[in-house]
């Protein structure tokens, strides 16, 4: 029986092959070690891969939070009560709507874009203990419902809140307070305003919408009435006993307006109530009323 003698070529292979399996075994090893050493990853308890898509690029105003003192300011000169409700578009940490909550007993809604922000003011309002005065919704502000709203509060940008200005105007009934922290809303004049430190606080009051015809009835004569209005601003024309003569001085807060006007028996001052397409004088001694005129078919 011949004996087998390995050929050099074969022992070559060998060495090169158990060469090649310590140097996978080292390789092994090292990496076992590197997975041992790693921390395991932690995902916070909200984690929200969605946060990552929601929340790229969409932010019409970078987050600030308005001080706590500017806060207060902005709530007095709101004179905010116990149940207004109070909207503030872009809410941030909730800051706002919780002092209105806890200071003065308001209802409020908060939205912004940022789910971050959502789930810190919800957190910040359940340790005020104002959970049930106080909703914040991850929502666009550009189309948030604002028409609900008694109060409504800003801290964006210029150009935001002129891109409110029409809604605001249009959705949100007369007397409807809006306070803007350091932004103002362009030709809109503000009806209040006040430094606090180095920030400026603004307040309008959104006036009730009388542009148009009206007659106008006082100690038994009627007059039509022409008005004109540019914001909380009216003026315009009263035509009667065949003159017209021009309205002066005309001023609405809210639903209350003001004006001075010859509508028959000498000037004087109208002072009213806009209710719908009525307007209910308040003057006591001299009473008047005017309604709205149909529109023309
Ligand atoms: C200047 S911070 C004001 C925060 C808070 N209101 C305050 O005064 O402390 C503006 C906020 O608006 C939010 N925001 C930006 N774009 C928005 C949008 N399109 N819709 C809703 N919120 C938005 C931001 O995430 C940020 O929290």
């Amino acid at each position: 029986m011949s004996r087998w003698i390995p050929s050099r070529s074969f022992l070559r292979a060998l060495l090169v092959g158990a060469g090649v399996g310590v140097v996978a075994l080292f390789l092994l090893m090292f990496l076992l070690r590197d997975r041992e050493t790693e921390a395991p990853e932690q995902l916070p308890a909200e984690f929200n891969p969605a946060d990552f898509v929601r929340r790229s690029g969409n932010l019409d105003v970078p987050y600030v939070v308005t001080d706590y003192d500017v806060v207060d300011a902005m709530l007095a000169m709101a004179d905010v009560k116990p149940n207004d409700f109070v909207v503030d578009l872009g809410s941030g940490d909730g800051r706002i709507l919780i002092a209105a909550a806890r200071t003065n007993g308001a209802r409020g809604l908060g939205v912004d874009i940022d789910p971050a922000r959502i789930r810190e003011s919800t957190a910040n309002a359940q340790a005020a203990n104002v959970s049930h005065r106080v909703t914040f919704r991850r929502q666009d502000l550009f189309n948030t419902p604002i028409g609900e709203a008694d109060v409504l509060t800003l801290y964006l940008l210029p150009e935001i809140n002129l891109r409110l200005r029409p809604r605001i105007l249009e959705q949100m009934r007369p007397g409807t307070r809006v306070v803007s922290h350091d932004f103002d809303m362009g030709e809109w004049r503000f009806d209040q305003r006040q430094r606090v430190g180095s920030a400026t606080i603004y307040m309008w009051i959104v006036p009730a919408r009388v542009e148009g015809r009206w007659t106008l009835t006082t100690g038994g004569r009627n007059a039509e009435i022409e008005f004109s209005q540019s914001f909380q601003s009216v003026g315009g024309t009263v035509a009667a006993e065949g003159r017209t003569a021009r309205i002066e001085q005309g001023r609405l807060t809210g639903p209350n307006i003001r004006f001075l006007a010859d509508a028959g028996n000498g000037r004087r001052l109208f002072e009213g109530r806009v209710e719908g397409d009525r307007i209910v004088g308040t003057n006591a001694r001299e009473p008047w009323q005017a309604v709205r005129a149909p529109a023309p078919q």
